[in-house]
């Protein structure tokens, strides 16, 4: 694991509500160190996992062909402390910076919502109307997005967590590359919460079928993935199973696991049941229905 305590420092700062962020210089590299949020719900762990969320996360998308930030796992001294965190390379340049979705939104007049509207209906009519990337483009990300986001776990792709850079030059916006996968994989469970749910199939099952649910919303609620994908319902999202389901290969997502210093022996176990689950259940099954 890479010490990044003593690099020198930018005077950038992130936004985002998970968690304090530095920008450094690693590797002649501004990356964004993004540190775990104290965890309030569980005594027992006092940080959340969310920084090998984000390693995780953001490689399974980078493993399916879904460009996404890169990640590095590592520690930071503070206080006397040490803590964990994920270093994310700064994917802004000095001509592009980057937009998040939710600002495309708020171009549209007299949108049905604000921005930060996660209604599957307003996102869909917002990629129609909207004029600065190509609609089928739009889709095809959105719906790559929703299909990893499932298989993950991630309740969190709101309008801030995705995006687009946005070179000031040339006035041409591009989808930007995925980040923001901290609260996938169940950043809040620990060792002990992790011995309780394994060995129960109704634990288990309920973090497959039932939680966590989409940031985007489908009338009004939160979506429920396995609902959602097996329902076959969204003919994009029918045509991203079938383009992302075949690229998912268990063996290489279990020796990524396997190789982070980070995670428990427990807790490697718990992942790789989980997504092993959520592919089975959730995608297999709607990839079967479809062919
Ligand atoms: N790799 C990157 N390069 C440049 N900017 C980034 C990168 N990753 C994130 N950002 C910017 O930093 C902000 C905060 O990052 P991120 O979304 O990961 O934090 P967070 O605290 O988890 O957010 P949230 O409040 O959505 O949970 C993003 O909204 C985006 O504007
Ligand atoms: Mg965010």
């Amino acid at each position: 694991m890479i010490d990044f305590t003593n690099l020198p420092l930018r005077k950038k700062g992130y936004d985002g509500a998970n968690g304090s962020k530095l920008s450094i210089v690693y590797s002649d590299n501004l990356y964004m160190l993004k540190f775990p949020l104290r965890n309030l719900k569980n005594p027992n762990l006092s940080y959340t996992n969310s920084c090998l969320s984000e390693y995780l996360g953001c490689h399974i998308f980078n493993m399916l062909g879904i460009n996404a930030q890169e990640t590095l796992l590592g520690i930071y001294k503070y206080h006397g402390k040490v803590r964990n965190v994920v270093a994310c390379k700064d994917f802004t340049s000095s001509n592009t910076s980057f937009i998040d979705f939710a600002s495309v939104k708020n171009q549209i007049i007299d949108s049905a919502s604000n921005g930060y509207g996660t209604e599957i209906k307003d996102i869909l009519d917002t990629f129609e109307e909207q004029n600065v990337v190509d609609p089928n483009k739009l889709r095809d990300h959105l719906w790559n997005m929703f299909v990893v986001d499932a298989f993950i776990g991630n309740p969190d792709r709101d309008n801030g967590n995705w995006g687009f850079l946005y070179n000031q030059e040339k006035d041409e916006m591009k989808i930007a590359s995925i980040f923001d996968c901290g609260s996938a994989l169940f950043p809040q469970i620990d060792d002990d919460f992790i011995e309780k749910i394994i060995s129960s199939k109704a634990e288990m099952n309920a973090r497959v079928y039932d939680v966590p649910t989409s940031a985007i919303l489908f009338n009004g609620k939160r979506g429920n993935y396995f609902k959602i994908i097996t329902s076959l319902e969204y003919e994009d999202c029918n045509k991203a199973i079938k383009r992302i389901v075949p690229k998912i290969n268990l063996d290489q997502i279990n020796l990524l696991i396997d190789e982070v210093e980070l995670a428990s022996d427990l807790q490697k176990v718990f992942l790789k049941k989980i997504l092993k689950m959520r592919k089975e259940i959730i995608l297999d099954s709607a990839l079967a229905k479809l062919s």
